[in-house]
């Protein structure tokens, strides 16, 4: 049975901008999640609390988090590695933090600089004190379907990191296909492992567009019950220690597909394209969104 609702996070202006190599002023940084949320988003992810020698685009997180005019009932997440970047993010008031994990080994540690069972360590006093703080957790398990640097991942080593994350109070997993290589029924059993640890409540799915299958993936993830996703806003992004990897599925094309199936978002699609006509025109670029260059081309 499919949801009837369905719940985005646009992760454009994290998983989005971190990749661009010229730098993104914080204005336009703000001035993106002002439209995200005039176009009906209820969860922005805004920045990363990671180092700026790994991540330039990132470094004016605090600058971008209180700059922004925040709305009542949106919800905005940060991503935070270890307690340096908790601390900090701490003082921005985040509704929520995501520590990022992997699926794969090597993934880890060019992302992350550590082990799985490393980072699940330092992740867990970063789990305390946001849950102490009243903040949610969210937990973002990377190649979940395959790794630019081990190819293939199994399930086992989805529902292995699922695990270590539930066993330090973890309260929700996203299942991210990083580099987009995943298709449904691969895609299907990754959730399925990570179903083995969270309900379909607590679980997202995370899917880059690389090889064009992030849509069908979506499909298949539906079709489980899944009802939150990460998507975002004219397919910006890629992931820095993913090489090759694109951007996330567009939020326009994933809005499109559900607004056609009758599923809600309370989205509104055409606030939502003039939000990624305005990210693209200050990255001097067209938009990733197929949904978005048809509409604008009418
Ligand atoms: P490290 O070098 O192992 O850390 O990096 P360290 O503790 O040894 O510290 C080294 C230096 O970094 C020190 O500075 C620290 O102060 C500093 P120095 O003394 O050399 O001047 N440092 C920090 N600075 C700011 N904020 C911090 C922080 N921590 C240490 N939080 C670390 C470990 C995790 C920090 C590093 O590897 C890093 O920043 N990695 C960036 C990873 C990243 O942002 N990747 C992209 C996001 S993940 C993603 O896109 C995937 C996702 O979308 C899901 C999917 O699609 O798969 C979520
Ligand atoms: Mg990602």
């Amino acid at each position: 049975t499919l949801p009837s609702l369905v719940e985005l996070v646009d992760v454009g202006p994290r998983d989005g901008l971190q990749n661009e190599k010229q730098p993104v002023p914080a204005a336009v940084k703000i001035e993106l999640v002002h439209r995200l949320q005039a176009a009906g988003l209820k969860e922005i992810e805004v920045t990363s609390y990671v180092s700026p020698k790994w991540v330039p685009q990132m470094a004016d997180n605090t600058e971008v988090m209180s700059g922004i005019q925040r709305l009542p009932g949106v919800r905005y997440s940060v991503l935070t590695p270890n307690l340096k970047g908790f601390e900090a993010a701490l003082r921005d008031q985040p509704d929520e933090i995501v520590v990022f994990g992997a699926a794969s080994e090597a993934f880890s540690q060019k992302n992350i600089n550590c082990s799985i069972a490393e980072s699940i360590e330092r992740f867990a006093p970063v789990v305390d004190a946001a849950r102490a703080a009243g903040i949610y957790v969210r937990g973002a398990i990377s190649c979940a379907v395959g790794c630019p640097y081990e190819g293939y991942v199994p399930p086992e080593s989805v529902k292995y990191v699922a695990t270590l994350m539930s066993s330090i109070g973890v309260q929700h997993i996203g299942v991210a296909d990083t580099i987009g290589v995943g298709t449904p029924l691969k895609v299907q059993r990754a959730l399925d492992a990570a179903l083995s640890v969270y309900t379909v409540d607590d679980i997202s799915g995370h899917f880059h567009d690389t090889y064009g299958q992030a849509l069908a993936n979506t499909l298949a993830a539906l079709e489980m019950g899944v009802w939150q996703f990460d998507t975002s806003v004219a397919g910006l992004g890629g992931c820095p220690y993913a090489k090759g990897a694109t951007g996330n599925v567009a939020t326009e094309d994933v809005v499109y597909m559900l607004h056609g199936m009758g599923i809600e978002t309370g989205i509104d699609l055409d606030a939502l394209v003039d939000a990624g006509q305005y990210i693209s025109e200050q990255l001097g670029r067209p938009s990733g969104s197929r949904v978005a260059r048809a509409l604008l081309a009418k």
